[in-house]
């Protein structure tokens, strides 16, 4: 399956807290739109521990896990559900490797080689989902409410 054939999906991305913090988020989400995806929500955020712990449940028992989720409520995150033909696994590719060391190896046009940091791979700027169903349980974890339909963009009653 080519891309041009390939079903327009919903991924979920976070901008991590190392990368808001040095002022990356802007150049970030100019590639994620340069890469033809939509941005179809945005907000922005500060995870408590608690919060960490459940989106990152997968990895509770690992040795990183600790260290993940106290970086990940350190500070502000945007978090964002991305549309685009093959959106899921255009996503990770624009990310690259989980290891930014790893990523400036392999593809040093990726997010991760440009922003992620060498010295420590927890700290490597975004978070992507991993397969369909991942993608629908971070979106809904982190949009409960998204609506089927644009909200309204006018008064719905009014007074003469
Ligand atoms: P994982 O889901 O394996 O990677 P990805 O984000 O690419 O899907 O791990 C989740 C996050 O945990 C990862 O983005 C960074 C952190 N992590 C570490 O700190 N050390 C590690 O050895 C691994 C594998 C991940
Ligand atoms: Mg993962």
């Amino acid at each position: 399956v080519t891309e041009e054939t390939g079903v327009v999906e919903c991924t979920f991305a976070i901008i991590k807290p190392d990368a808001m913090r040095k002022g990356f988020a802007a150049q970030i989400k100019h590639r994620i739109l340069a890469d033809g995806f939509h941005i179809l929500q945005e907000r922005q955020l500060q995870l408590s521990t608690d919060i960490a712990q459940e989106f990152y449940a997968e990895h509770l028992g690992k040795p990183f896990f600790e260290k993940l989720t106290n970086f990940m409520s350190s500070g502000p995150v945007t978090a964002m559900v991305l549309s685009r033909v093959n959106a899921i696994k255009a996503w990770r590719s624009l990310m690259g490797p989980t290891n930014p060391v790893a990523a400036a190896e392999q593809f040093p046009n990726s997010l991760r080689a440009l922003y992620g940091d060498k010295e420590n791979t927890t700290m490597n700027a975004t978070h992507g989902s991993d397969a369909r169903l991942s993608a629908q349980r971070e979106i809904k974890f982190f949009f409960p409410k998204r609506p089927i339909f644009p909200a309204p963009t006018h008064q719905q009653s009014h007074e003469y």
